[in-house]
């Protein structure tokens, strides 16, 4: 898959660094042609070093992971082509499949320089709001009215190191990443996407729920700076009263 990335920070190095680990074409964009160029020839560095799954793997064993375990590893399609690096414009045309990682003070203008050709593209939206949440202003709809593409949430509930992990198991489960998104064929798309991070695709139904993830986060991000084990706060499944 080719996937272009607006933005050239935290979100895009993590998640594309294993995106091109798992043998798909990446091309990031940011406001510095020269910060993102360097970033690229990094992401590209990591992404073929030898070893760097495992490493990694072992970094998840060390958190309550499983490393060496048969949970899924990304790092599996093939060769690693080198991530490349573009303008807003030029990496919004590149890919089949964009996500969006920028901050939402620059999150309008970046919109506005990608052009035109998202309309109709998969969109991935992974932004949280910066400041206190506001319910009448959520992200997902602002992207999709902005761009005319096929906007899927995700990845915005976990801290940027959690998609450095390969792969993001915890005490033997893989991580679950709800999907909230209204096109059929977007949403194929990232849960192929999900699955190449080891991780497992939830459906979290329409882009209309998506204001809920966005919420859930501001939420969750709360508790954890407030000392809290934000994971305590819900039961084993057996207890969810289904
Ligand atoms: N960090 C996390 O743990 C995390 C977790 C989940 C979701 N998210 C969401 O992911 C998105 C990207 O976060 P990140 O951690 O990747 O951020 P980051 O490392 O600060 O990178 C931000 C990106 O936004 C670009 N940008 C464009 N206009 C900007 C402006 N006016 N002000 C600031 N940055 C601007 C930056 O461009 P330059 O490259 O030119 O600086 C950079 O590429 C955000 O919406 C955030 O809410 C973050």
């Amino acid at each position: 898959m080719r996937i272009g990335i607006l933005g050239a920070g935290g979100m895009a190095d993590a998640l594309g660094t294993q995106w091109a680990r798992a043998g798909h074409e990446v091309m990031i964009s940011g406001r510095d042609a020269s910060a993102s160029a360097a970033r690229a020839a990094t992401m590209t560095a990591e992404a073929t070093r030898a070893g760097a799954v495992g490493a990694a793997a072992e970094v998840a064993g060390a958190q309550g992971g499983v490393a060496g375990s048969d949970v899924p590893v990304a790092g599996v399609r093939g060769e690693v082509v080198g991530v490349r690096a573009g303008s807003w414009a030029e990496a919004a045309e590149f890919g089949e499949v964009v996500m969006v990682a920028v901050r939402q003070a620059g999150l309008v203008g970046v919109l506005e320089s990608a052009g035109g050709t998202l309309r109709g593209k998969p969109v991935i939206d992974v932004a949280n709001a910066e400041g206190p949440y506001d319910p009448a202003h959520p992200i997902a709809p602002l992207i999709r009215d902005l761009t005319g593409g096929h906007v899927v949430k995700a990845f915005n509930l976990c801290h940027v190191d959690v998609w450095r992990l390969t792969p993001p198991v915890f005490d033997g489960r893989p991580l679950a990443v709800p999907l909230c998104g209204d096109d059929p064929a977007a949403l194929a798309a990232v849960r192929t996407l999900v699955a190449d991070l080891g991780c497992t695709p939830v459906d979290g139904g329409d882009l209309d729920r998506a204001m809920l993830l966005e919420a859930t986060a501001a939420f969750m991000i709360g508790l954890w700076f407030g000392g809290a084990d934000a994971q305590a706060v819900l039961p084993p499944v057996a207890y969810s009263g289904v």
